[in-house]
């Protein structure tokens, strides 16, 4: 379980409102620990510096790989090289691997992640290549930076802990859980049963617990296979 993870951010301020989140706050309660790491503090370079300009010309800053090196080597006490083999070290960019439903139960099954989210233009590649595990992304377009995206993994990941919603089932039976063959949540309802003449289907009504449940099933799928030029439904 992700009970350990450390955040490599400059702008370790935004993860204290993550941090108040009831889940999140449950999720801490129950042993997971949070940490955020401002790697400006650990830049070998003057002023606080982290970025550079691109070799080859282009807009824009890239953070280097020797600030991020010095900064993993700093909080861990070993090669980050070979800390990427003990622990899945994650830097999120927006051309990383997609954030999806298998993706989070994967990592929710990790004892520990680092988080290293980036800034300006990007990371230098070689971060991306020799520092980290895995590239994640939350979907195809560009945030100003990996903060949003490490909240969003974050929230994402410590809700599948036990505990974290109070109730067991509601990760378990969720969107895109297996429970659901991978497919999108049923409608749910509740009072008033009709509302300006919109009723609750009568079978929710029923008390008939396996109609329910084979009429949850039916619109899952339905909504997992959306009829063509629909967004969904
Ligand atoms: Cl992980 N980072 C940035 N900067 N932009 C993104 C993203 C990540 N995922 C989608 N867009």
């Amino acid at each position: 379980m992700a009970v350990e993870i450390d955040i490599f951010t400059l702008f370790p301020d935004w993860f204290e409102w993550l941090a108040e989140q009831r889940h999140v706050r449950n999720a801490l309660a129950a042993g997971t620990r949070i940490e955020c790491v401002n790697f400006r503090e650990h830049t070998p370079l003057g002023a606080g510096q982290v970025d550079d300009t691109p070799f080859g010309g282009g807009a824009g800053m890239v953070l280097r790989v020797d600030v991020l090196d010095s900064a993993l080597r700093a909080h861990y006490g070993v090669d980050p090289v070979q800390l990427r083999s003990e622990r899945r070290v994650i830097a999120l960019a927006p051309g990383g691997r997609l954030l999806d439903d298998p993706l989070v139960d994967e990592l929710a099954g990790e004892p520990a992640l680092t988080l290293l989210c980036g800034r300006y233009e990007g990371f230098d590649e070689r971060i991306l290549q020799h520092l980290s595990s895995d590239v994640v992304s939350i979907g195809r377009y560009v945030l100003s930076g990996g903060e949003l995206a490490a909240m969003v993994l974050c929230d994402a990941v410590l809700r599948k802990l036990p505990g974290a919603l109070g109730h067991e089932r509601s990760a378990a039976e969720e969107s895109f859980s297996a429970a659901l063959e991978g497919n999108p949540e049923y409608p749910h309802y509740t009072r008033p049963a009709e509302y300006r003449g919109w009723r609750v289907p009568d079978v929710l009504l029923s008390g008939h617990h396996e109609q329910i449940e084979r009429w949850r099933r039916e619109r899952s799928r339905e909504r997992g296979a959306p009829a063509p030029g629909r967004d969904g439904g």
